[in-house]
């Protein structure tokens, strides 16, 4: 590990606390509960010791990635806004904090930039300020790793975030990489955001597009909100439950940005969503099965397009049918690829999630 010649780093040692701020409903008790696989054995993929540094690390998907780099030997920086944010570290490891990207000199080497920071989507409704802060976040991070790109002497490959409501609202159609887009607020945030992360390219440097889908796990995101009221047996369907939801356990997420980290030929927009994507109505069918408990309660659309607007329209009533076809002709192979599967894992044969 690095030394650490700047006052604004610290190496943080393990602690115990918990990445506040996510929303979760009980997102501790879930943890508690769950053994998970050791993270090391999610970067089998990624040969030698690579330093990779990661934006949003204290995030849902940050925090699985950080712990399969830093189990599995490798180096790893995280930049935040928050030094004191922390979770709990791999035993043993040390993992350096910047809380500002010129905190790293030209000359240190670094393998590859993983680019997930940015204001939440889902966590409240778009208002005016919101939708700024929600774009504005994105390419300010960019801009900033867009520098660091422009000085470092050993240029990193860059895996920079995007989302599947790049395709804009959609039918049953399959879409892939080569598909086209339709206007609505989540193609703009993704393709501005896409547009400056590809500029990097113009350095030299081999940019990857992660065009995300819905990302499950007990413990974060969007799964971990539907647990309680599921449990309870009140879950249900959005609206008639007829729209796509292309979904990814977050494990195969991170295996996914180690894939691409390794394979060289990677690069582009790279759709990072399972091979079956499903309809609302068969996910919420599937989570009301794993917990042995019924799905009687649909939630009508017009009450939550009322209400919440865009948000509700674009995130809970809309969905994009997405196949991961970049993926697989890379040779990436996906551990969860029924959402059936995925939940099973993520809640356990006995439904006590
Ligand atoms: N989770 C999903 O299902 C999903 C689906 C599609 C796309 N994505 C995209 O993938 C990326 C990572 O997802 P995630 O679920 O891990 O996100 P997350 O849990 O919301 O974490 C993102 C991180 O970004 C940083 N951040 C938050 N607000 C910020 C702001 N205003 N300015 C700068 N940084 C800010 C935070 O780090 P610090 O507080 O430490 O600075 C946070 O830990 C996001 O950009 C998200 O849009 C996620």
């Amino acid at each position: 590990m690095n030394d650490l010649p700047h006052d604004d780093e610290a190496a943080l040692q393990p602690h115990g606390a918990v990445v506040p701020g996510l929303g979760v409903l009980s997102s501790a008790q879930h943890g508690a509960r769950m053994a998970r696989p050791d993270p090391a054995l999610l970067c089998v993929d990624l040969p030698g010791r690579r330093m990779v540094l990661v934006t949003g690390g204290t995030g849902f998907i940050g925090q699985r990635l950080v712990a399969a780099l830093a189990s599995a030997g490798h180096g790893v920086i995280v930049l935040t806004r928050d030094r004191n944010k922390a979770w709990p570290w791999p035993q043993g490891s040390v993992i350096r904090i910047v809380t500002r990207l010129d905190a790293i000199g030209p000359s240190e080497r670094i393998d590859a930039i993983v680019n997930l920071a940015g204001e939440p989507i889902s966590d409240s409704p778009w208002t005016r300020s919101k939708r700024q802060r929600i774009l504005r976040s994105r390419l300010k991070v960019t801009r900033e790793i867009l520098r660091l790109l422009a000085r470092l002497e050993h240029k990193p490959m860059l895996v920079s975030g995007s989302a599947i409501g790049w395709y804009g609202l959609r039918g049953d159609e399959p879409l892939t990489e080569a598909s086209d887009c339709r206007p609505c607020f989540s193609h703009d945030i993704c393709a501005r955001w896409e547009r400056m992360a590809s500029r990097a390219e113009a350095l030299g440097v081999r940019t990857v597009l992660l065009r995300t889908g819905l990302v499950l796990d007990h413990d974060g995101g969007m799964l971990a909100r539907l647990l309680t009221p599921f449990k309870f047996g009140l879950g249900g369907r959005f609206g008639s439950g007829a729209h796509w939801m292309s979904w990814i356990h977050r494990d195969d997420m991170v295996r996914l940005i180690i894939h691409t980290i390794a394979t060289p030929g990677v690069k582009g927009p790279l759709n990072a969503t399972a091979p079956e994507p499903v309809t609302n109505r068969h996910l919420t069918q599937a989570l009301a099965r794993a917990l042995h408990r019924p799905a009687l309660i649909p939630i009508p659309a017009w009450p939550l397009r009322l209400v919440l607007g865009d948000f509700a329209q674009e995130l809970l009533l809309s969905g994009q049918r997405v196949l991961p076809q970049l993926a697989l002709r890379s040779g990436f192979r996906f551990r969860y690829v029924t959402i059936e599967t995925a939940l099973a894992e993520m809640i356990g044969s006995s439904g006590q999630a």
